[in-house]
């Protein structure tokens, strides 16, 4: 065995990395103030560039949680989009449409909603603003001045996060749809700054609902990887 690669720890990392997974159907209960605490703490440990944290977190539980969620639902059958980082399904290559494609139709399938059924499709993103029944929801605010580079720290805080909360047994859902409302959330909330990147649902994960079941492969290491040298 090698002694420069420490097979227990690499073990626990690939346990953690390997059990998030994206949750779409949670149980009603709560997690604990000290959990939470404790979760947002560590995912402070994320890295970023000269240490500037870009980061500003809104976290959303009781009834600012609900009436958030019923506030994203109007602003949503009103179409009243309002995204700070722009969408455009150009922004996808050929190969990206394919995996999106095959992800759509794993997580369709689980649910027993058919491929050409829109109107089912489109009900269930609208009923997804109401964080997939999750207790919490924590919102990821670009600070400064955005832009690509701000936006890349804020990712690795995500992923901190999501780590963070399946180190606890907390189960998430990162939902990039949650952005598309920003003002709504900065009125809800009473936030003045930022650029809102993604909002983030979480709490106990039902583990009885099919959809929690859904496993995305992804692509083969030499498709996404070359190492030189
Ligand atoms: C930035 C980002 C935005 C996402 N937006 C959504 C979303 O709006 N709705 C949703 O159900 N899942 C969303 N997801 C979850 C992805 O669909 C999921 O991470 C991917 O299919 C891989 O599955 P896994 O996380 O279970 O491994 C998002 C994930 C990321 C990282």
């Amino acid at each position: 065995m090698n002694p420069l690669v420490p097979t227990e720890l690499s073990g626990g990392a690939e346990k953690l990395i390997r059990g998030r997974h994206a949750t779409r159907a949670f149980r009603p209960e709560a997690v604990p103030e000290d959990v939470m605490r404790a979760i947002f703490s560590l995912a402070g440990a994320a890295p970023s560039n000269s240490n500037a944290q870009p980061w500003r977190v809104e976290v959303v539980s009781g009834a600012p949680r609900e009436r958030l969620a019923n506030a994203l639902q109007a602003a949503h059958a009103e179409k009243r989009l309002s995204a700070d980082f722009p969408y455009s399904e150009d922004m996808y290559s050929q190969v990206h449409q394919a995996r999106r494609a095959a992800f759509g139709a794993q997580l369709y399938g689980a649910l027993g909603i058919g491929p050409d059924d829109h109107e089912a499709r489109a009900a269930y993103d609208a009923e997804s603003l109401r964080f997939y029944g999750a207790p919490h929801a924590a919102f990821l605010f670009v600070t400064g001045d955005g832009g690509a580079r701000l936006a890349a720290d804020v990712g690795a805080y995500m992923q901190t996060l999501l780590l963070a909360m399946t180190a606890y047994g907390v189960a998430s859902c990162p939902q990039g749809l949650l952005s598309f409302y920003a003002d709504t959330v900065r009125a809800e909330l009473g936030v003045t700054g930022g650029q809102l990147l993604v909002g983030v649902s979480f709490g106990y994960a039902d583990e009885t609902a099919p959809v929690n079941h859904v496993t995305p492969e992804r692509a083969a290491l030499e498709a996404v990887t070359t190492f030189h040298g």
